[in-house]
């Protein structure tokens, strides 16, 4: 039989396949508290217009609302042939109070509908995202202020290059966190625009109050155009993008864990609550959090880029197409949400090794800049031949097998006679970091300070 929706020009129902490729109420039953908010809203504008009765309107929001209770008590029947959740609603909404419920979709499409269903929904992401990031960013000020001056190599090309504190590191990913946070701020405030009233493409005859079911939604405004209104999903790339950054930056970490945790580094302790076991191996402690966290940029990414596939190229305004936007944001917003949660944990019960990580800091010749610099400060040598003479010092001291430290005054003083006793000073590990004094610098004095702003900016947003 003919769908009831438009079964008008139609004499018969659509192929079994055709039902099947055109349904969405398989996943975006999702939006069904978007949608019945926007139809709520709808429907009290268009009786505050005189568009439609206040009986009217009333028997539609009531009964919006016992909609809503079915749906949360799961006992709401979902049905493929009525495509999407719009129709499922509006399709239930006039069994429960007869022919008001055809009076809804005055100046409405399910076109602006289905753009402010989604923008509500992806509104909501952007919030879940910064309340997770600034929980994950809480977790990791607590790390960097109990190791603000603790020692450890700091890395180029994964081979020890200077040292830095273990506080300054955590701080590092502070920072990227905190783009990533302002960027869902961002994405949110753009996105907080109203399609509802666009209608179809062309806006509509009827006298509606695109402002009040904004207000009522609380958006900032109603969106400008009508044919922008219902055709494009950048809110949706932009929310996507933001996540796939954000994706980056928790798998870069998440790659960190898991070597910090191997055996041959043993920088961190990861606690039993993220760790695995090996059903062969009993010695093995697995970092399976922190393996799936650096894998979740895999499907993120994947579904920026399937949206962005998707949307390249499609005419003005509405196509189909653009029902394809919706499993891929689900579930880029599902794996975010999760994976900032487990982050969040895993950095609120892991345990940095302080004396592992500055007995690694000390070896390598972590110093070799601080060698370099020492000569060019006391023996007025220029850097590029301060760096030659440090450089044969360190092939000295490795043909040996010693740290610099351990060569003799003697033995460097064969490299460069200038060298005294004070050098000794600049060797240490502590001195090092100590003298980074400059702005951002991983001296323990710098990297409080960037603490005691973050703590701020926290407590201020
Ligand atoms: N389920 C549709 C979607 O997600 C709703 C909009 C349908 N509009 C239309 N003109 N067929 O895009």
């Amino acid at each position: 039989t003919a769908n009831s929706m438009w079964g008008g020009r139609f004499a018969a129902g659509p192929d079994a396949i055709m039902e099947q490729i055109n349904a969405s109420i398989g996943y975006d039953k999702r939006l069904y508290a978007q949608d019945i908010r926007g139809s709520r809203a709808h429907a009290a504008m268009l009786a505050a217009q005189g568009i439609i009765s206040d009986n009217d309107a009333t028997a539609i929001r009531e009964g919006l609302l016992t909609v809503l209770s079915e749906i949360e008590g799961g006992n709401f029947p979902f049905s493929p042939a009525l495509e999407d959740i719009h129709m499922n609603v509006e399709a239930r909404l006039k069994e429960i109070i007869g022919e008001p419920a055809g009076r809804l979709h005055t100046g409405r499409s399910r076109n602006d509908q289905v753009a402010t269903d989604f923008r509500l929904w992806v509104r909501d992401q952007c919030d879940a995202a910064i309340g997770g990031l600034r929980a994950l960013i809480g977790a990791a000020l607590t790390q960097a202020e109990a190791g603000a001056d603790w020692v450890m190599p700091g890395f180029t090309h994964l081979q020890t290059a200077q040292p830095v504190t273990w506080g300054h590191h955590m701080m590092a990913y502070v920072e990227m966190f905190g783009r990533d946070l302002s960027r869902f701020q961002d994405a949110r405030r753009r996105m907080n625009e109203s399609p509802l009233g666009a209608a179809a493409l062309a806006g509509t005859g009827y006298p509606l109050d695109r402002e009040a079911t904004a207000k009522a939604l609380d958006f900032d405004r109603p969106m400008a155009n009508s044919l922008d209104a219902v055709s494009d999903r950048d809110f949706a790339l932009e929310f996507l993008s933001a996540s796939s950054i954000c994706a980056v930056h928790l798998s870069r970490l998440a790659e960190e864990l898991v070597i910090w945790s191997s055996a041959q580094f043993r920088f961190v302790s990861m606690s039993d609550k993220w760790s695995t076991g090996s059903s062969i191996m009993p010695q093995k402690r697995n970092p399976d959090a922190a393996e799936l966290i650096r894998a979740k940029i895999g499907r993120i990414l994947g579904a920026n880029v399937a949206l962005f596939t998707v949307m390249k190229g499609l005419p003005l305004a509405y196509s189909k197409d653009m029902q394809e936007d919706k499993e891929q944001v689900f579930d880029a917003a599902d794996h975010l949400m999760l994976a900032l949660a487990a982050m969040t944990g895993m950095l609120s019960d892991l345990t940095a090794n302080r004396a592992n990580l500055q007995a690694a800091a000390s070896s390598g010749f972590s110093t070799a800049t601080d060698l370099a610099d020492w000569l060019v400060r006391e023996a007025g040598l220029p850097f590029r031949d301060a760096h030659h003479a440090t450089g044969a010092l360190v092939a000295m001291a490795e043909k040996k097998g010693c740290d610099l430290d351990e060569l003799s005054l003697a033995e460097m003083q064969s490299v460069n006679s200038a060298i005294n006793q004070s050098v000794y000073s600049v060797l240490g590990v502590h001195n090092s970091v100590a003298s980074r004094q400059s702005y951002g610098g991983t001296a323990p004095d710098q990297v409080r300070a960037q603490i005691a702003r973050w703590n701020d900016v926290l407590g201020k947003e």
